[in-house]
């Protein structure tokens, strides 16, 4: 399984479930591999130290001298590696410009490793950029995290709008593997009639699993932990639990 965690709007939660979505895969004990591309870098610095970055996926995709395998990292978690973003990773689409395989980069250069892991999970930045779309033809599967907030819904016509472009040509199995409500709060009306919405609109596709608000899952990205080391018997750490089961049970 690849899998992609993608919206192009910001902040609704797309690197938290990565971290915690890939850390709680390696804890059932599968190889499992983070791969960061948004050019923040926020996955990266989740699990390793800004000065242990040396060579990032930006070396592996702009410089055919590097494989991907140069660039993946163990992290303190067993069975977990990052293969990690620097902001050099935003001159990627300049540099691809005019290349006949830009879209296919991710894909070629993970073929070699793909033997190594049993999971993949990619942490996509807040567009529908070159690199949001590397990632969906890489992918066997796209996770969409939505924010319970008024304006959840805003733009997800877009996002869909790339998916079946990627599936008309680069990428026809790309699946999505469902949508996510994340930083919902169960005590407001208001979010409850979101919740609502976004099941008229993504129906069977919504996660069972809801992400609540939740401060721990703020905390432990500054502690290089995921939730479930950081906070075993949290609300955030119970929830992406059972959204790991959920995925394994419908890739
Ligand atoms: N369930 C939650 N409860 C509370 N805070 C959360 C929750 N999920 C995410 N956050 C916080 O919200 C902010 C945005 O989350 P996150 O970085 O995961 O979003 P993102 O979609 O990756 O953002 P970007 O588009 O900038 O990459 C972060 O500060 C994060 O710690
Ligand atoms: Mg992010």
């Amino acid at each position: 399984m690849i899998v992609a965690i993608a919206n192009q709007k910001g902040g609704v939660g797309k690197t938290t479930t990565a971290i915690n979505l890939a850390a709680g895969l390696a804890l059932r004990g599968k190889p499992t591999l983070l791969i960061d591309l948004d050019p923040q870098g926020n996955s990266s610095m989740s699990f390793l130290d800004i000065t242990q970055i040396g060579r990032s996926v930006y070396d592996a995709l702009a410089e055919q001298a590097v494989p991907m395998s140069e660039v993946i990292q163990r992290t303190g978690l067993t069975n977990l590696s990052v293969a990690p973003a620097r902001i050099a990773l935003a001159k990627l689409e300049s540099k691809l410009v005019g290349e006949i395989d830009s879209h296919y980069r991710l894909k070629d250069r993970l073929e070699p490793v793909l033997g190594h892991f049993r999971h993949i999970v990619i942490d996509c930045p807040p567009t529908l950029g070159l690199l949001t779309v590397n990632a969906l033809v890489a992918s066997t599967h796209l996770l969409i995290p939505i924010q319970s907030s008024y304006f959840a819904l805003e733009g997800t016509d877009d996002l869909l709008e790339t998916i079946e472009k990627v599936r008309a040509r680069p990428n026809p199995n790309l699946r999505i593997l469902g949508v996510l409500i994340t930083m919902h709060d169960k005590r407001t009306a208001l979010a409850r009639d979101i919740r609502g919405q976004i099941q008229k609109v993504f129906g069977g596709k919504v996660f069972k699993t809801v992400i609540t608000k939740s401060v721990r899952l703020e905390e432990s990205p500054a502690y290089k932990e995921s939730i479930f080391t950081f906070a075993p018997d949290s609300t955030g750490a119970t929830e992406y639990y059972s959204l790991c089961e959920e995925v394994i049970d419908r890739a």
